[in-house]
């Protein structure tokens, strides 16, 4: 058996910064508000003809990716994309990626865990690569959510919280079993379904305001609805128990955490996370002020920033869990 590790990462945001008072002028909300409860200052909205979808911003991160970890695209042996905002309802956005750079018909494979995306994808990832059935994979993590919001008062709940964007890893085969990603922690309750969800459409996010139009945008169930303070008390049990689960399995105490990066949810949802595990503000990653909650793009983003700041030394102990829909969650322990 082989460990995976990951040798490049990237990431790309739009350019279009939305700020807290933007939101104000198009909604009952303010700035206070929402830096007190969610910790963001700003978030990156796609802007109608800057050319971003969930492909193509995942195609920029997974260019940058590959460019980092020294590989050709013809080295990669498989795609895994997570993602809740695929341009089209089918096919999803692995095989665009594909295309896209131009790769040789390896298997590309979609995944659909919300916040738990990229965790989900880097589980799936590290598998085939523990077998020694893949050598390098491409794994990405993007999101277009901001068309697909409600940007009225009454969607204020929840749209003021997501953004867009996307990171992209590549994950190799590493021989020293000390190293790489150590284990991988995957969970589900579908009980929970309800609480965080998207009823009404089946659609890509290339069409959803066409299809908002065309339907009546006063239905409340084309857009996404969350029970916040019940995903909230729910998200700071499943992070800190599959946090433990991790550190468990490999023997590791909260003490040898050198970074927790958590997706980026809720800054009060880390902060209180990092209280829970005594970890000081530089062994918790969060950049939730700039770009919200990214969903599956935003452990990817965090990840990337982090290495890209000079966060990640060679033999450090970095954490990864994510909490969302579904509900799902899952942790992933890496010796970097
Ligand atoms: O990534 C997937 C997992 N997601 C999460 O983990 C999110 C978990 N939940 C949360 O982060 C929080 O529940 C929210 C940030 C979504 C909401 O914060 P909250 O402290 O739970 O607020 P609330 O929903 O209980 O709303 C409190 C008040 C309400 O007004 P009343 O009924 O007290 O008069 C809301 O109508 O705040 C109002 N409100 C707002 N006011 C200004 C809700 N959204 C806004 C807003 N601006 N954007």
């Amino acid at each position: 058996m082989y460990n995976s590790k990951i040798i490049g990462l990237g990431k790309y945001v739009p350019e279009n910064v939305v700020t807290n008072h933007d939101l104000s002028k198009v909604m009952d909300t303010n700035d206070a508000w929402i830096t007190e409860r969610t910790g963001i200052k700003e978030r990156r909205w796609v802007k109608e003809g800057d050319g971003n979808t969930t492909t193509t911003m995942g195609v920029k991160a997974a260019k940058i990716a590959i460019e980092r970890a020294g590989i050709d695209k013809d080295d990669i042996d498989f795609i895994v994309f997570a993602t809740l905002s695929p341009d089209y309802y089918f096919p999803g956005p692995g095989v665009e990626v594909q295309h896209a750079l131009d790769i040789k018909t390896v298997g590309a494979l979609d995944v659909r865990n919300q916040c738990s995306g990229f965790v989900y994808a880097l589980s799936v990832a590290d598998q085939f690569i523990k077998t020694g059935m893949y050598k390098n994979i491409l794994v990405i993590g993007s999101e277009l959510q901001s068309k697909a919001l409600d940007k009225t008062t009454r969607g204020r709940g929840i749209s003021v919280i997501f953004g867009d964007g996307a990171g992209a890893a590549i994950l190799t085969r590493e021989e020293d079993n000390s190293k790489g990603i150590l284990s991988t922690h995957l969970h589900a309750q579908g009980k929970f379904a309800d609480a965080l969800i998207l009823k009404e459409p089946a659609m890509g996010t290339r069409w959803v305001n066409e299809i908002i139009a065309d339907n009546n945008p006063d239905e409340a169930g084309y857009f996404p609805y969350m029970d916040g303070q019940f995903v909230f008390k729910n998200a700071v049990v499943r992070f800190s128990e599959v946090i433990n689960e991790g550190l468990e399995k490999n023997n590791l105490q909260k003490e040898d955490i050198n970074l927790l990066i958590p997706h980026q949810a809720n800054l009060r949802i880390a902060q209180f996370i990092q209280r829970k595990f005594n970890l000081s503000d530089n062994q918790v990653f969060n950049n939730i002020q700039k770009y919200g909650n990214t969903t599956a793009a935003s452990i990817i983003i965090a990840l990337t920033e982090a290495w890209e700041e000079g966060e990640i030394k060679e033999n450090d102990t970095v954490v990864l869990a994510a909490f969302g829909s579904g509900f799902t969650w899952g942790s992933v322990i890496i010796k970097w």
